[in-house]
Formats: structure tokens, C-alpha cells, sequence
């Protein structure tokens, strides 16, 4: 709709806004009580038609932290989609209940459809197998608290390169940095898709090499990007079973790591970081999590036009 403002991809935010939320964000974090009343009498609708831990309760959290209200549903079959409803007239109800709408749903473009048929702003909360551009905010201003900078990074990523959504969107991002270097670590079967290879790494000429071994570049890495294996997305679980396994970052693999390496994950984990890692200094993750709060209340002020 016209004089909306969504975030369906997060390459819809130029460089300098990026900067902006990451700052605010930071703001907000360090004074959280200068922004409780930002949002009085604005209600946030968060629609999972996926399961969710961290990313709706975050914007729940998020909302009421900026003293609005929240309302949703945290599963389809809680909804009308159960009747069959489709997302186009979901969100035009959806979209005279409240000021803005975070959406998770399988269907890649779900949130897209949704945007192009609601009043108000539509926040992509993960897409299928596509897109997750709240979490690659969350882990850019994880990135910039531990590093300082965006450019001159070497990230791995490692697991589900695939179906990993927060991979595809981080890494979009990313590319648009100076020096940036991506090393993608997989299974031959999980390996990134061709589109994103083509469509943001050749395309921004981003220097990136594919391994199957995480102990060979474990010295390269100043970032290195945990996923899990996404077994809802598998067509079978045979397939599953035999590539679940494939990445257990243990803290001997850690061994030859620089002493500055920070180990991100969007969690939820499952087993491919060992527990005993999460006492290592470099280990991020649930630093992570508690960005994710925070950028989402600069993202909410921003799309409502209230930072
Ligand atoms: C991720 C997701 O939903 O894509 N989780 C999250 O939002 N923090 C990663 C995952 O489910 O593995």
C-alpha cells in the first residue's frame, strides 16, 4: 500500500539506515527507559503461522517495552487460515486491529503478498526457506558491539546453507561492506543456494570460497555462523537423519580460532554447538538474543515513524 513503509527484504534498508537502527538500537539498549512511552496507544499484531521462540516473543517484548500493546496468533490452526482463509484477506482484517504487523509464515513471499494487501507496515518474520531480515538486524548489532566495524570481516557459515533463511539475509547484507569475505561451510546436499550465489555474492563480487571442512578455516574467521539443520523443510527424514549430524562445533575445533573469533547461532540450537562451548568468551549467542529486543524496538519506531 502506498505511504507504508514494510520490511520484506532487508535490502529494502540502504546502508545509512542500517547504520541509523544499529545506532539506535545500541541507544535503546544502553537507556531503555528514555523510550517506554514511545508507543503508547499503538498496538503491535504478530502473526506466526510458524513456530517461534526468540523472534515473536522479542517483538512482543520489543512492543511493550516501547509501552504499546500486543496482539496475535502463534499457530495457523489457531487462525482462520485453518478455514481456509487466504493471507491477502488475513491481513486486511488484521490490518484495522492494529498500527503494525510482524509475519513468520513457510510460504516464501507470504509476507510480501501480505504487504502489498495491508494498511500498515508488514515486518517479514521469516519466510520458508527465503528470507529472516529482523534476525540479520539483530545479528548486525550483535556484529558491531563485538567488532566495531561491518567491513573487512571473514564469516563462515556453517550447517544448513540451504533452507537457512538468517544465512541468505546476512548474508545479502553483508556484501554490501567493504572487504567482506564469506566462507560457506556444508554438506554437499545443504550447500547455499545458486540464486544467492549469483544474484548477491558474483554479482557484488564478494570473495568467497565453499568447503565441506570446518577445522581446515577455522583460522580464517573473525565471524563464524552457526545454523541448525532445518528439518521442517526436508522432503524426507532419511535425508535428515544422515546430514544432522554433519557440524558439532566442539571446543577443541576451537583450538586453532583466533582469539577474536565470536561464534553467532539465531538459535534455537539443537546439537551442532556443544554446551561446553557456551563458556568460551567467544561464544555470542545469547549476547544475540538480547540484541534482538533492542533492534526491534528501533526497527518499530523507525517503520512507525516515531524514532
Ligand atoms: C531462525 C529461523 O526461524 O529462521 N530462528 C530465529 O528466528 N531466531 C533459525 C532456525 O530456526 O534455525
Amino acid at each position: 500500500m502506498e505511504n507504508v513503509r514494510s520490511l520484506i527484504d532487508i535490502l529494502e534498508l540502504s546502508v545509512e539506515e542500517i547504520d541509523e537502527l544499529v545506532d539506535l538500537g545500541a541507544k535503546i539498549m544502553a537507556s531503555p527507559a528514555a523510550y517506554a512511552h514511545k508507543c503508547d496507544g499503538k498496538i503491535l499484531a504478530t502473526l506466526f503461522f510458524e513456530p517461534s521462540t526468540r523472534t515473536r516473543l522479542s517483538f512482543e517484548s520489543a512492543m511493550l517495552s516501547l509501552g504499546g500493546q500486543v496482539l496475535g496468533f502463534s499457530e495457523a490452526a489457531s487462525s482462520s487460515a485453518a478455514k481456509g482463509e487466504s493471507v491477502a484477506d488475513t491481513i486486511r482484517t488484521v490490518s484495522c486491529y492494529s498500527d503494525i504487523i510482524a509475519m513468520r509464515h513457510p510460504k516464501e513471499g507470504a509476507p510480501l503478498v501480505a504487504s502489498m494487501n495491508s494498511e500498515v507496515p508488514v515486518i517479514n518474520a521469516g519466510d520458508g526457506g527465503h528470507n529472516h531480515p529482523t534476525q540479520t538486524l539483530t545479528d548486525l548489532l550483535t556484529i558491531h558491539k563485538e567488532k566495531g566495524r561491518f567491513d573487512n570481516l571473514t564469516l563462515g557459515f556453517c550447517g544448513d546453507l540451504k533452507f537457512g533463511r538468517t544465512v541468505h539475509s546476512l548474508i545479502s547484507a553483508m556484501s554490501r561492506y567493504q572487504g567482506t569475505r564469506i566462507v560457506l561451510i556444508s554438506p554437499e546436499e545443504l550447500k547455499l543456494p545458486s540464486y544467492v550465489k549469483k544474484e548477491v555474492l558474483q554479482k557484488n563480487n564478494i570473495e568467497y570460497v565453499q568447503t565441506t571442512d570446518l577445522e581446515a578455516v577455522m583460522p580464517e574467521l573473525d565471524i563464524l555462523y552457526m545454523t541448525r539443520v532445518q528439518r521442517e523443510r526436508f522432503f524426507n527424514e532419511e535425508d535428515y537423519l544422515r546430514l544432522k549430524d554433519s557440524y558439532i562445533l566442539t571446543p577443541d575445533k576451537l583450538r586453532t580460532a583466533k582469539e577474536d573469533l565470536r561464534i553467532l547461532h539465531p538459535l534455537p540450537r539443537v546439537n551442532e554447538i556443544s554446551v561446553a562451548v557456551d563458556k568460551d568468551p567467544r561464544a555470542c549467542y545469547f549476547q544475540q538474543v538480547r540484541c534482538g529486543r533492542y533492534i526491534r524496538m528501533a526497527l518499530i519506531l523507525k517503520l512507525l515513524e516515531l524514532a
